[in-house]
Protein backbone atom coordinates (compact mmCIF):
# COMPACT_ATOMS: atom_id res chain seq x y z
CA UNK A 1 0.00 0.00 0.00
CA UNK A 2 1.38 3.58 -1.36
CA UNK A 3 1.90 5.94 1.35
CA UNK A 4 -1.26 7.80 1.41
CA UNK A 5 -0.98 11.80 1.58
CA UNK A 6 -3.72 13.38 -0.31
CA UNK A 7 -6.93 12.43 -1.89
CA UNK A 8 -5.83 11.51 -5.14
CA UNK A 9 -3.96 9.14 -4.11
CA UNK A 10 -6.93 6.99 -2.77
CA UNK A 11 -7.98 7.66 -5.58
CA UNK A 12 -5.34 5.40 -7.29
CA UNK A 13 -5.52 3.00 -4.77
CA UNK A 14 -9.35 2.85 -5.34
CA UNK A 15 -9.26 2.95 -9.12
CA UNK A 16 -6.92 -0.82 -8.96
CA UNK A 17 -9.57 -2.34 -6.54
CA UNK A 18 -12.89 -1.62 -7.74
CA UNK A 19 -14.49 -2.93 -10.99
CA UNK A 20 -14.48 -1.02 -13.58
CA UNK A 21 -18.02 -0.44 -13.98
CA UNK A 22 -18.30 1.54 -10.19
CA UNK A 23 -14.78 3.08 -10.64
CA UNK A 24 -16.55 4.98 -14.20
CA UNK A 25 -20.20 5.30 -12.23
CA UNK A 26 -18.23 7.71 -9.67
CA UNK A 27 -15.59 9.37 -11.96
CA UNK A 28 -18.39 10.36 -14.56
CA UNK A 29 -19.97 13.69 -15.06
CA UNK A 30 -23.29 14.06 -18.04
CA UNK A 31 -22.20 14.39 -21.43
CA UNK A 32 -19.50 16.15 -22.58
CA UNK A 33 -18.57 16.61 -18.45
CA UNK A 34 -17.26 20.30 -18.89
CA UNK A 35 -19.80 21.32 -15.76
CA UNK A 36 -17.68 17.96 -13.61
CA UNK A 37 -14.64 19.23 -15.00
CA UNK A 38 -15.34 23.04 -14.04
CA UNK A 39 -16.33 22.05 -10.09
CA UNK A 40 -13.01 21.05 -10.11
CA UNK A 41 -10.84 23.59 -12.03
CA UNK A 42 -12.92 27.07 -10.78
CA UNK A 43 -11.57 26.40 -7.38
CA UNK A 44 -8.03 26.57 -8.74
CA UNK A 45 -8.72 30.32 -9.52
CA UNK A 46 -9.59 30.53 -6.09
CA UNK A 47 -6.76 31.73 -4.38
CA UNK A 48 -5.60 32.13 -0.27
CA UNK A 49 -4.04 34.96 1.18
CA UNK A 50 -0.94 34.13 3.01
CA UNK A 51 -0.91 35.94 6.55
CA UNK A 52 1.90 35.78 8.80
CA UNK A 53 3.54 36.66 12.46
CA UNK A 54 -0.35 35.40 13.89
CA UNK A 55 -1.01 33.28 16.58
CA UNK A 56 -1.32 29.64 15.64
CA UNK A 57 -2.26 28.52 18.86
CA UNK A 58 -5.85 26.87 20.04
CA UNK A 59 -6.82 26.02 16.47
CA UNK A 60 -9.65 24.47 15.79
CA UNK A 61 -11.91 23.05 12.23
CA UNK A 62 -15.08 22.81 14.61
CA UNK A 63 -18.44 23.95 13.63
CA UNK A 64 -21.93 23.80 13.22
CA UNK A 65 -24.34 22.75 10.11
CA UNK A 66 -27.93 23.09 10.87
CA UNK A 67 -27.66 23.21 14.10
CA UNK A 68 -25.25 20.05 14.80
CA UNK A 69 -22.24 20.21 15.82
CA UNK A 70 -19.24 19.22 13.41
CA UNK A 71 -15.77 17.97 13.81
CA UNK A 72 -15.34 20.53 10.55
CA UNK A 73 -18.24 21.39 8.30
CA UNK A 74 -17.88 18.72 5.91
CA UNK A 75 -20.35 16.30 5.07
CA UNK A 76 -20.59 12.86 3.13
CA UNK A 77 -22.93 13.48 0.76
CA UNK A 78 -25.11 11.41 -0.99
CA UNK A 79 -24.37 8.84 -3.19
CA UNK A 80 -25.70 5.64 -4.71
CA UNK A 81 -24.70 2.53 -4.40
CA UNK A 82 -22.08 3.06 -2.35
CA UNK A 83 -22.16 -0.44 -0.78
CA UNK A 84 -20.70 -1.84 -4.45
CA UNK A 85 -17.51 0.24 -3.83
CA UNK A 86 -17.12 -1.84 -0.96
CA UNK A 87 -18.75 -4.42 0.89
CA UNK A 88 -21.21 -2.68 3.22
CA UNK A 89 -20.32 0.64 1.98
CA UNK A 90 -23.10 2.31 3.42
CA UNK A 91 -22.42 1.17 7.04
CA UNK A 92 -18.92 1.31 6.74
CA UNK A 93 -19.26 4.94 5.42
CA UNK A 94 -21.73 6.34 8.40
CA UNK A 95 -19.25 4.83 11.08
CA UNK A 96 -16.41 6.39 9.85
CA UNK A 97 -18.76 9.92 9.95
CA UNK A 98 -20.12 9.13 13.07
CA UNK A 99 -16.45 8.54 14.75
CA UNK A 100 -15.18 11.33 13.10
CA UNK A 101 -17.98 13.53 14.11
CA UNK A 102 -19.37 14.72 10.34
CA UNK A 103 -22.85 14.10 9.48
CA UNK A 104 -23.53 11.28 6.84
CA UNK A 105 -26.14 11.38 4.61
CA UNK A 106 -27.82 8.36 3.39
CA UNK A 107 -28.63 7.79 -0.62
CA UNK A 108 -32.14 6.58 -0.93
CA UNK A 109 -30.38 4.89 -3.94
CA UNK A 110 -27.93 3.10 -1.28
CA UNK A 111 -27.54 -0.50 -0.98
CA UNK A 112 -27.42 -1.13 2.61
CA UNK A 113 -31.07 0.31 4.07
CA UNK A 114 -32.11 2.98 6.08
CA UNK A 115 -32.62 0.12 8.45
CA UNK A 116 -29.65 -1.74 8.46
CA UNK A 117 -27.74 2.00 8.58
CA UNK A 118 -29.33 2.60 11.86
CA UNK A 119 -28.78 -0.30 13.70
CA UNK A 120 -24.76 -0.17 13.13
CA UNK A 121 -24.33 3.32 14.21
CA UNK A 122 -25.61 5.39 17.61
CA UNK A 123 -26.03 8.91 16.05
CA UNK A 124 -28.71 9.64 14.07
CA UNK A 125 -27.50 10.23 9.98
CA UNK A 126 -29.41 12.16 7.37
CA UNK A 127 -31.50 10.50 4.92
CA UNK A 128 -31.21 11.84 1.07
CA UNK A 129 -34.70 11.44 -0.59
CA UNK A 130 -35.80 11.61 -4.24
CA UNK A 131 -39.16 11.64 -4.78
CA UNK A 132 -41.12 8.86 -6.70
CA UNK A 133 -44.29 8.80 -8.18
CA UNK A 134 -45.61 5.62 -5.78
CA UNK A 135 -47.16 7.94 -2.88
CA UNK A 136 -47.30 4.74 -1.20
CA UNK A 137 -43.92 3.82 -1.77
CA UNK A 138 -43.03 7.42 -0.77
CA UNK A 139 -44.77 7.66 2.50
CA UNK A 140 -43.43 4.48 3.60
CA UNK A 141 -39.94 5.35 2.95
CA UNK A 142 -40.50 8.64 5.14
CA UNK A 143 -42.30 6.71 7.81
CA UNK A 144 -39.11 4.54 7.74
CA UNK A 145 -36.70 7.53 7.67
CA UNK A 146 -38.93 8.45 10.97
CA UNK A 147 -38.34 5.23 12.46
CA UNK A 148 -34.59 5.60 11.87
CA UNK A 149 -34.52 8.74 13.99
CA UNK A 150 -32.89 10.73 11.44
CA UNK A 151 -32.37 14.39 11.89
CA UNK A 152 -32.61 15.57 8.75
CA UNK A 153 -34.23 15.06 5.25
CA UNK A 154 -32.26 16.13 2.23
CA UNK A 155 -34.58 16.58 -0.67
CA UNK A 156 -32.62 16.64 -4.07
CA UNK A 157 -34.20 18.41 -5.86
CA UNK A 158 -32.28 18.29 -9.61
CA UNK A 159 -32.30 14.84 -10.36
CA UNK A 160 -36.20 13.96 -11.74
CA UNK A 161 -34.48 12.42 -14.67
CA UNK A 162 -31.37 11.42 -15.18
CA UNK A 163 -28.49 13.01 -17.04
CA UNK A 164 -26.83 10.77 -19.00
CA UNK A 165 -23.50 9.63 -17.97
CA UNK A 166 -21.86 7.94 -21.17
CA UNK A 167 -19.81 5.15 -19.42
CA UNK A 168 -22.95 4.38 -17.69
CA UNK A 169 -24.82 2.99 -19.97
CA UNK A 170 -21.85 1.19 -21.88
CA UNK A 171 -21.02 -0.45 -18.92
CA UNK A 172 -24.75 -1.67 -18.62
CA UNK A 173 -24.50 -0.69 -15.11
CA UNK A 174 -26.51 -2.21 -12.17
CA UNK A 175 -26.36 -3.68 -9.09
CA UNK A 176 -25.27 -6.38 -8.68
CA UNK A 177 -23.11 -6.47 -11.83
CA UNK A 178 -25.01 -8.01 -14.72
CA UNK A 179 -22.39 -11.17 -15.66
CA UNK A 180 -22.01 -10.18 -19.13
CA UNK A 181 -18.24 -11.84 -20.80
CA UNK A 182 -16.47 -8.27 -20.44
CA UNK A 183 -17.70 -7.68 -16.60
CA UNK A 184 -16.62 -11.23 -15.72
CA UNK A 185 -13.65 -10.31 -17.33
CA UNK A 186 -12.96 -7.53 -15.14
CA UNK A 187 -14.25 -9.17 -11.90
CA UNK A 188 -11.68 -11.31 -12.62
CA UNK A 189 -9.37 -9.08 -12.23
CA UNK A 190 -10.69 -7.52 -8.61
CA UNK A 191 -10.33 -10.34 -6.25
CA UNK A 192 -10.36 -9.08 -2.82
CA UNK A 193 -13.49 -6.62 -4.09
CA UNK A 194 -15.20 -9.58 -4.94
CA UNK A 195 -14.19 -11.49 -1.51
CA UNK A 196 -15.33 -9.07 0.50
CA UNK A 197 -18.23 -8.55 -1.66
CA UNK A 198 -19.48 -12.32 -1.00
CA UNK A 199 -19.98 -11.62 2.57
CA UNK A 200 -21.71 -8.31 2.18
CA UNK A 201 -25.32 -7.95 3.74
CA UNK A 202 -26.60 -6.60 0.61
CA UNK A 203 -25.30 -6.27 -2.91
CA UNK A 204 -28.75 -4.73 -4.13
CA UNK A 205 -30.79 -1.74 -3.33
CA UNK A 206 -31.75 -2.15 0.45
CA UNK A 207 -34.28 1.10 0.27
CA UNK A 208 -36.43 -0.26 -2.58
CA UNK A 209 -35.93 -4.29 -3.18
CA UNK A 210 -38.63 -5.87 -1.32
CA UNK A 211 -40.61 -2.85 -0.55
CA UNK A 212 -41.89 -1.92 -4.13
CA UNK A 213 -44.54 -3.82 -6.05
CA UNK A 214 -44.95 -4.62 -9.79
CA UNK A 215 -41.58 -2.47 -10.94
CA UNK A 216 -39.81 -4.75 -13.57
CA UNK A 217 -36.30 -3.49 -13.03
CA UNK A 218 -34.70 -2.13 -9.48
CA UNK A 219 -30.88 -3.57 -10.22
CA UNK A 220 -30.33 -0.50 -13.12
CA UNK A 221 -30.26 2.95 -11.50
CA UNK A 222 -31.00 4.50 -15.24
CA UNK A 223 -34.30 1.76 -15.89
CA UNK A 224 -35.45 2.52 -11.93
CA UNK A 225 -35.14 6.71 -12.05
CA UNK A 226 -36.83 6.84 -16.12
CA UNK A 227 -39.67 4.20 -14.43
CA UNK A 228 -39.87 5.36 -10.57
CA UNK A 229 -38.65 8.95 -10.29
CA UNK A 230 -41.69 12.21 -10.23
CA UNK A 231 -40.98 14.13 -13.19
CA UNK A 232 -43.51 16.09 -11.77
CA UNK A 233 -42.06 17.23 -8.64
CA UNK A 234 -42.69 21.28 -7.75
CA UNK A 235 -42.17 23.89 -5.52
CA UNK A 236 -45.56 22.71 -4.01
CA UNK A 237 -45.03 19.24 -3.98
CA UNK A 238 -41.81 19.84 -2.30
CA UNK A 239 -43.56 22.39 0.53
CA UNK A 240 -46.08 19.55 1.23
CA UNK A 241 -42.66 16.86 1.58
CA UNK A 242 -41.67 19.49 3.80
CA UNK A 243 -44.85 19.45 5.33
CA UNK A 244 -45.21 15.32 5.77
CA UNK A 245 -41.79 15.01 7.36
CA UNK A 246 -42.29 18.15 9.64
CA UNK A 247 -38.14 18.03 11.17
CA UNK A 248 -35.16 19.57 9.58
CA UNK A 249 -34.75 20.03 6.09
CA UNK A 250 -32.24 20.32 3.46
CA UNK A 251 -33.12 21.23 -0.48
CA UNK A 252 -30.11 20.30 -2.60
CA UNK A 253 -29.43 21.08 -5.89
CA UNK A 254 -29.95 24.78 -5.95
CA UNK A 255 -27.61 26.79 -8.97
CA UNK A 256 -30.18 30.00 -9.57
CA UNK A 257 -30.46 32.76 -7.39
CA UNK A 258 -34.62 32.61 -8.03
CA UNK A 259 -34.66 28.52 -7.25
CA UNK A 260 -32.81 29.93 -4.07
CA UNK A 261 -35.45 32.59 -2.90
CA UNK A 262 -37.80 29.42 -3.74
CA UNK A 263 -36.43 27.27 -0.97
CA UNK A 264 -36.15 30.43 1.80
CA UNK A 265 -39.22 31.29 0.96
CA UNK A 266 -40.52 27.57 1.88
CA UNK A 267 -38.79 27.89 5.41
CA UNK A 268 -35.88 25.31 4.64
CA UNK A 269 -33.16 24.83 7.26
CA UNK A 270 -30.62 24.88 4.51
CA UNK A 271 -29.90 24.79 0.77
CA UNK A 272 -27.08 22.96 -1.04
CA UNK A 273 -25.45 24.81 -3.87
CA UNK A 274 -24.80 21.81 -6.41
CA UNK A 275 -24.64 20.63 -10.34
CA UNK A 276 -25.27 16.93 -8.67
CA UNK A 277 -21.77 17.07 -9.05
CA UNK A 278 -21.63 18.05 -12.58
CA UNK A 279 -23.68 14.53 -13.47
CA UNK A 280 -26.81 16.56 -14.76
CA UNK A 281 -27.17 19.17 -16.54
CA UNK A 282 -23.93 19.40 -18.36
CA UNK A 283 -23.07 23.01 -19.17
CA UNK A 284 -24.65 24.41 -15.97
CA UNK A 285 -21.85 26.69 -14.00
CA UNK A 286 -19.83 25.31 -11.11
CA UNK A 287 -21.47 25.02 -7.78
CA UNK A 288 -18.21 27.48 -6.71
CA UNK A 289 -19.30 29.85 -9.08
CA UNK A 290 -22.79 30.43 -8.18
CA UNK A 291 -21.75 30.38 -4.42
CA UNK A 292 -21.55 34.20 -4.14
CA UNK A 293 -24.46 35.41 -6.04
CA UNK A 294 -26.72 33.01 -4.18
CA UNK A 295 -25.04 34.23 -0.90
CA UNK A 296 -25.94 37.83 -2.02
CA UNK A 297 -29.74 36.99 -2.45
CA UNK A 298 -30.83 34.37 0.30
CA UNK A 299 -27.35 34.28 2.89
CA UNK A 300 -29.20 35.77 5.76
CA UNK A 301 -32.20 34.24 5.40
CA UNK A 302 -31.12 30.33 5.03
CA UNK A 303 -28.09 28.32 5.34
CA UNK A 304 -26.14 27.96 2.12
CA UNK A 305 -24.16 24.74 2.09
CA UNK A 306 -22.13 23.64 -0.99
CA UNK A 307 -21.08 20.69 -3.07
CA UNK A 308 -19.49 19.60 -5.80
CA UNK A 309 -15.63 19.90 -6.88
CA UNK A 310 -14.27 19.23 -3.08
CA UNK A 311 -11.04 17.03 -3.29
CA UNK A 312 -8.91 18.94 0.06
CA UNK A 313 -9.11 21.12 2.52
CA UNK A 314 -7.93 24.18 1.12
CA UNK A 315 -11.18 23.50 -1.17
CA UNK A 316 -13.05 23.61 1.87
CA UNK A 317 -11.26 26.90 3.43
CA UNK A 318 -12.61 28.70 0.06
CA UNK A 319 -16.38 27.99 0.20
CA UNK A 320 -15.96 28.86 3.64
CA UNK A 321 -14.37 31.74 3.58
CA UNK A 322 -16.64 32.76 0.54
CA UNK A 323 -20.03 31.84 3.10
CA UNK A 324 -20.85 28.84 3.02
CA UNK A 325 -22.00 27.48 6.08
CA UNK A 326 -20.89 23.71 5.23
CA UNK A 327 -19.53 21.65 2.22
CA UNK A 328 -19.80 18.14 1.50
CA UNK A 329 -17.56 15.32 -0.09
CA UNK A 330 -18.83 12.53 -2.87
CA UNK A 331 -16.09 11.46 -4.49
CA UNK A 332 -13.79 12.31 -2.26
CA UNK A 333 -14.96 9.72 0.30
CA UNK A 334 -15.84 7.52 -2.43
CA UNK A 335 -11.90 7.06 -3.04
CA UNK A 336 -11.24 6.24 0.29
CA UNK A 337 -14.12 3.74 0.65
CA UNK A 338 -13.63 1.86 -2.56
CA UNK A 339 -9.79 1.81 -1.70
CA UNK A 340 -9.67 0.85 2.12
CA UNK A 341 -13.10 0.52 3.00
CA UNK A 342 -14.06 2.39 6.58
CA UNK A 343 -10.26 3.05 6.95
CA UNK A 344 -10.07 5.10 3.72
CA UNK A 345 -13.17 6.88 4.47
CA UNK A 346 -11.41 7.48 7.68
CA UNK A 347 -7.84 8.74 5.81
CA UNK A 348 -9.71 11.08 3.64
CA UNK A 349 -11.79 12.69 6.33
CA UNK A 350 -8.11 13.33 8.42
CA UNK A 351 -6.65 14.36 5.05
CA UNK A 352 -9.11 16.68 4.54
CA UNK A 353 -9.05 17.93 8.03
CA UNK A 354 -5.14 18.25 8.20
CA UNK A 355 -5.20 20.63 4.84
CA UNK A 356 -8.09 22.80 6.05
CA UNK A 357 -6.51 23.23 9.66
CA UNK A 358 -2.91 24.02 8.46
CA UNK A 359 -4.01 26.24 5.41
CA UNK A 360 -6.68 28.58 7.77
CA UNK A 361 -3.51 28.50 9.95
CA UNK A 362 -1.30 30.00 7.13
CA UNK A 363 -3.78 32.25 5.79
CA UNK A 364 -4.15 33.77 9.79
CA UNK A 365 -7.24 32.27 11.20
CA UNK A 366 -7.57 29.58 13.68
CA UNK A 367 -11.18 29.23 14.08
CA UNK A 368 -13.74 28.02 11.26
CA UNK A 369 -16.24 31.42 11.99
CA UNK A 370 -12.84 33.55 11.60
CA UNK A 371 -13.14 32.75 7.47
CA UNK A 372 -14.28 35.28 5.43
CA UNK A 373 -13.35 36.77 2.05
CA UNK A 374 -10.90 38.47 3.46
CA UNK A 375 -9.33 35.17 3.07
CA UNK A 376 -9.60 34.75 -0.14
CA UNK A 377 -7.86 36.25 -3.75
CA UNK A 378 -11.12 36.25 -6.00
CA UNK A 379 -10.15 37.42 -9.91
CA UNK A 380 -12.44 40.13 -10.94
CA UNK A 381 -14.34 37.88 -13.57
CA UNK A 382 -14.61 35.08 -11.52
CA UNK A 383 -18.58 35.19 -11.54
CA UNK A 384 -18.33 35.57 -15.25
CA UNK A 385 -20.34 38.36 -17.42
CA UNK A 386 -23.43 36.34 -18.33
CA UNK A 387 -25.96 37.81 -20.50
C1 LIG B 1 -27.59 9.51 -8.62
O1 LIG B 1 -27.85 10.15 -7.67
C2 LIG B 1 -26.45 9.73 -9.44
O2 LIG B 1 -25.97 10.85 -9.56
O3 LIG B 1 -25.97 8.74 -10.01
Amino acid sequence: MPTITCIDDLKTVYKRRVPRMFFDYTESGSWTEQTFRDNCSDFEKLRLRQRVAVDMTGRSTGSEMIGQPVTMPVALAPVGLIGMQHADGEIKAAQAAEEFGVPFTLSTMSINSIEEVAEATREPFWFQLYTMKDQDFMNRLIERTRAAQCSALVITLDLQILGQRHKDIKNGLSAPPKLTPRTVANLSTKIAWGMEMLQAKRRNFGNIVGHVEGVTDTSALGAWTAEQFDPALDWNKVSKLMEQWGGKVILKGILDVEDAKMAAKLGADAIIVSNHGGRQLDGALSSIRMLRPILDAVGSDIEVHLDGGIRSGQDVLKAIAMGAKGTYVGRSFVYGLGAMGKAGVQKSLQVIQKELDVSMALCGATQIDALSERNLLIPDDFEGRWQ
